[in-house]
């Protein structure tokens, strides 16, 4: 439990999840996370900006009362998912006269999701503001920095804006600011590829929207706060931009080693045409590094041999997860062995089609690579190199 100062009337109110491992059930947490609330303090009204996971709630209710905090009169919703709104419930009943202040689309699925009370939400709308009594709040309307109803709060005086899910990252952490831990950038960019590469471009508009805010803090409500805004948001215009990095990455998995002796002699023959390659062995890959390699890469060529009649399930799994994290790469192809025949080609080609993206012909062999299919390999990381050679996005 901790309340610690951030600016005048503004404190981090939150909780730190040191041991939790996994998110949504799908997205490992290596560092952990954190679920950041904070209570902004007006001479008239007092809010607080976002909850915590239900798991933390108690320690939010022993931050408020540490804080002394005896109304409560707003608690703004950024996002509904559960790791900030799912203790709502518990603080409306804490705090009686407490309105939820919200967008219109997110009161919906806190009704839906939380069976919240429709008289407990105040709504508002895009560009609204809230006086708190010489502090004052101002919502824009965000949507898709993970789900459709969100959006940040912006305190004027402090030029503070709380992102919630956006520009945040999962760390566990006791620094209550990025500059105060290394690491947190590279922690972000992988947040960044779990939760946000998928809405690339509403992101894309709101950094836009943003240009027209003076900012001098970002507090998101997952990791530490952002001092220099310029360092988060500048990596988050490189991440949604056009630019490729003349990389390949090969997520693979192998059952007896003949897709495993294609994967290797593959990579080689990238890295001696100058390209830099990122495999991943499927049966023990962490998946949050595998986004993060397909953040910029240019290329992703999927191993894997063919079970039964199709691609091996782990490697149905990461196309699947390349299909709804969208990564930005312009080529893709597929390589591995079968036994005796199958579908492997479309159906991995149809999980992993998108516009602009090329699919380049895939060197699918039978059994033990043998030097001609060696040579398929060499032709495919040709055709590789000659397109990351010609393609102007692609930085070298
Ligand atoms: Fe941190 Fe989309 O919730």
């Amino acid at each position: 439990m901790a309340v610690r100062k951030m600016a005048e009337g503004v404190e981090w109110v939150g909780s730190i999840d040191w041991s939790r491992r996994l998110f949504d059930e799908l997205i490992p947490l290596p560092s952990g996370t954190s679920y950041n609330a904070y209570l902004v303090r007006g001479k008239g009204k007092t809010a607080l900006v976002d909850t915590v996971d239900p798991t933390k709630v108690d320690e939010l209710m022993v931050n408020l009362a540490r804080a002394g905090v005896k109304r409560l009169d707003y608690v703004v919703v950024n996002h509904a998912e559960q790791d900030h709104a799912g203790s709502i419930p518990m603080i409306l009943g804490r705090y009686p006269e407490a309105k939820l202040v919200t967008n219109e689309k997110c009161a919906e699925m806190l009704s839906l999701l939380l069976h919240v009370d429709k008289e407990r939400v105040m709504q508002v709308k895009d560009l609204e503001a809230l006086e708190l009594g010489g502090l004052t709040l101002k919502f824009h309307l965000m949507p898709w920095v993970h789900w459709p109803e969100t959006m940040v709060t912006y305190l004027e005086e402090e030029k503070m804006l709380f992102t919630c899910d956006f520009f945040g990252s999962h760390l566990a952490t006791a620094a209550l600011y990025a500059d105060e831990e290394p690491g947190v950038l590279e922690a972000a960019k992988r947040y960044y590829a779990e939760i946000m590469m998928p809405f690339r471009s509403s992101i894309k508009g709101h950094l836009e929207q943003l240009k027209k805010l003076e900012i001098e803090t970002i507090a998101p409500s997952h990791g530490p706060i952002w001092r220099d805004p310029s360092v988060i948001m500048d990596a988050y215009r490189e991440w949604v931009s056009e630019s490729l990095e003349d990389v390949v990455v090969i997520p693979y998995v192998s059952m007896h080693g003949s897709t495993e002796k294609m994967v290797e002699h593959f990579s080689n023959a990238l890295i001696e045409r100058g390209i830099r390659v990122k495999p991943f062995n499927l049966a023990v890959t962490d998946t949050g590094e595998l986004a993060k390699a397909l953040i910029g890469a240019a290329t992703f060529v999927l191993g894997t041999p063919t079970v039964l009649f199709g691609p091996h399930p782990k490697a149905v799994y990461a196309a699947y997860l390349i299909s709804v994290l969208k990564p930005k790469a312009r080529y893709a192809s597929l390589i591995g062995s079968y036994g005796w025949g199958g579908k492997t080609a479309k159906m991995v080609s149809d999980l992993v089609s998108a516009p602009e993206r090329e699919i380049i012909p895939p060197v699918l062999v039978r059994g033990y690579p043998n030097r001609e299919a060696l040579k398929a390999l060499d032709a495919l990381a040709d055709q590789i190199a000659e397109r990351h050679r010609s393609d102007p996005r692609i930085r070298r």
